[in-house]
């Protein structure tokens, strides 16, 4: 069984986000998904407008999806890489020869993939922020 692992923030859920998770599927048989908590979001010293848990929840309902896992610290994947016995890791072409993902040459697979034109988080909320007031995070109920 061939192992993907991709990382993000995978805030407001987007087509990008999903076109990006069915390359990486295809890739292998089983997808592990690391997102940011909101805690190492804010070390990012970025707000998503979903928690931590909503953000989880939203993507375990995509078909593609097998596993989510958190994303805390800059310096856990060569141990996610190992725990979870990944053999590629996948990301969108924004990251394309960034040092951190070059490092994990030594122990997987690193492959990027072309980013969807036109949509991002940042972009949906710029749009919509002209519509709507902010409201900061957004939780779901218990
Ligand atoms: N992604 C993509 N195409 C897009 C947007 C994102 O392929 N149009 C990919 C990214 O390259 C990354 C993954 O989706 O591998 C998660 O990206 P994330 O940063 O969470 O989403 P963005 O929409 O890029 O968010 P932001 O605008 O906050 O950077």
């Amino acid at each position: 069984m061939k192992r993907v692992l991709t990382y993000g923030t995978y805030d407001l859920l987007h087509y990008g986000h999903i076109r990006l998770l069915k390359r990486a599927k295809e890739l292998g048989d089983y997808l592990i998904v690391a997102i940011s908590t909101d805690e190492f979001n804010a070390i990012k010293g970025k707000t998503a407008y979903h928690d931590y848990r909503t953000r989880k929840e939203m993507l375990e309902a995509v078909r593609y999806v097998d596993l989510v896992i958190p994303e805390e610290t800059w310096e856990q994947k060569i141990n996610d890489v190992k725990q979870y016995c990944v053999d590629v890791v996948v990301m969108g072409s924004d990251w394309a020869g960034n040092e951190k993902f070059e490092a994990l040459r030594d122990y997987c697979e690193v492959v990027y993939l072309d980013r969807t034109e036109g949509i991002s988080t940042t972009k949906i909320k710029k749009e919509l922020n002209l519509k709507t007031p902010q409201k900061g995070i957004n939780q779901l109920p218990e």
